[in-house]
């Protein structure tokens, strides 16, 4: 094992808190994540996917990362933490500059991507990434990679991505109690993107949709590029209340007869099918239709879904995503998911795992809660495999001065999308 090589992946959710430790293999774009160790811990210490409690989060950061940690027999510093909430916020920026020279050379398209990504931050923000889009050399729109193209004027557009200072200094807070430093933040769907979406679903257009406990959260990609980031503030918390509400049981028993029994498509439930529910003395041995605990999710999802559709449609993307949707999120795991999607949603839709690309323990996180984790852990072994580190290096040895430029650039995706 390369300890250069060694990433850890942490996501810090409203229900629970999932660490991976992995080994980068291979170089760069192509490179891919082993996985040596995952660890899980509940958690009560976010609400709605923002730190509530320092104390309690730091435990299950502790305990998640000590299990994965143990069972990768090797340790970890520092972490790739995700982060996600209400209070992310996503706008296009330009950047236009003249071309030094005949020829469009890296210098030129860093120094464009520069203007484009020196907005006026607001003091209660910061910005988490910077994405370029795309570029027009002279009039020619939509270039993907303009170095070594001829032009004289060069403009870049780029995707900015900025989160409220206060829910990412509690976040890192909480990691550096739990003894780990935080590498970078990464936006959760876009972590979640990394794991489950194909180049092809990228490039055709395609919603994932992640559905947690205390969010569901969006991101609509077209063209291979992120277009559209939207959090929503529902999801598998508001229908174990709604199942606590309706049937009478405890926040456990309801979760435990959502995964049981559960189906959020009531045609697909048996009308016989009868299931027993935890009681009281005081309610005596009680019986209900599985159909009615079906009826109480299919409900709330299909709310939610709604909502989700809504939210595509205010984008500009509602007859625009051949590829489909994608849902990945604990929630995403309860029966009948999909029926009711393709129901709501009217295109294709299929539930994203994490196993494709992935090497070592990849059973260990088959299921769709686990996508975050994953993508967190492919984000950091990307660049210890030399993607984006690799250009800062590169730059370094370019000359004096370039570093400070090169630092800021730490952030991107552009690897990615
Ligand atoms: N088999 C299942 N059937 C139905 N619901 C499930 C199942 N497994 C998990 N869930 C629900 O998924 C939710 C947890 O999802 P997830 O682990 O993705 O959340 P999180 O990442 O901790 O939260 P968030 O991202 O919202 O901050 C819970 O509401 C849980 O009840
Ligand atoms: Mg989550």
């Amino acid at each position: 094992m390369n300890p250069e090589r060694i990433v850890a992946g942490l996501d810090i959710g409203s229900a629970k808190t999932t660490a991976i430790i992995g080994e980068a293999v291979g170089e760069s774009r192509r490179s891919t994540i082993k996985i040596l160790g995952v660890g899980q811990a509940r958690t009560t210490g976010l609400r709605r996917g923002i730190v509530s409690d320092i104390e309690e989060t730091t435990r299950s950061i502790k305990k998640a990362m000590q299990d994965a940690e143990r069972m990768a027999g090797a340790q970890v510093d520092s972490v790739y933490a995700g982060i996600a909430g209400e209070h992310v916020r996503a706008m296009t920026s330009k950047g236009i500059v003249a071309v030094n020279g005949d020829e469009i050379t890296r210098a030129d398209v860093d120094r464009a991507n520069e203007v484009a990504r020196a907005q006026p931050i607001p003091q209660d923000r910061e910005l988490l990434h910077a994405i370029p889009q795309e570029y027009t050399v002279d009039k020619s729109q939509g270039i993907r990679d303009p170095v070594g193209m001829i032009g004289t004027r060069l403009e870049t557009e780029m995707y900015l991505v900025t989160i409220g200072s206060s829910p990412a200094m509690n976040l890192r807070r909480s990691v550096e109690r739990a003894g780990y430093r935080v590498r970078e933040l990464v936006l959760e769907p876009l972590a979640s993107a990394l794991a489950v979406l194909t180049e092809d679903e990228r490039e055709l257009g395609v919603s994932l949709v992640e559905l947690g406990a205390g969010t569901t959260d969006i991101a609509i990609f077209h063209e291979g590029k992120i277009r559209h980031l939207a959090t929503i503030n529902y999801g598998g918390n508001s229908v174990t209340s709604d199942i606590v509400h309706g049937l009478g049981v405890t926040q456990a028993d309801a979760e435990k007869l959502k995964e049981r029994h559960g189906c959020a498509y009531e045609p697909l439930v048996d009308p016989a099918d009868v299931i027993s529910l935890p009681s009281t003395v005081a309610q005596g041995d009680r019986q209900i239709p599985r159909e009615l605990l079906s009826h109480i999710i299919h409900q709330r999802m299909d709310e939610i879904f709604n909502l989700v559709q809504e939210e595509i449609t205010n984008a500009g993307y509602a007859n625009r995503l051949s590829g489909g949707l994608v849902m990945t999120g604990g929630a995403a795991a309860v029966a009948g998911i999909a029926e009711l999607a393709a129901d709501v949603f009217g295109m294709g839709v299929r539930v994203g795992v994490p196993s494709e690309n992935i090497g070592g323990l990849s059973d260990s996180v088959e299921a769709p809660r686990f996508a975050t984790v994953v993508g967190l852990a492919i984000y950091g072994g990307n660049k210890a495999a030399g993607g984006n580190a690799g250009m800062i290096r590169r730059r370094q040895i370019g000359g004096a001065g370039l570093e400070r430029v090169a630092g800021r650039f730490k952030t991107w995706f552009q690897d990615f999308f």
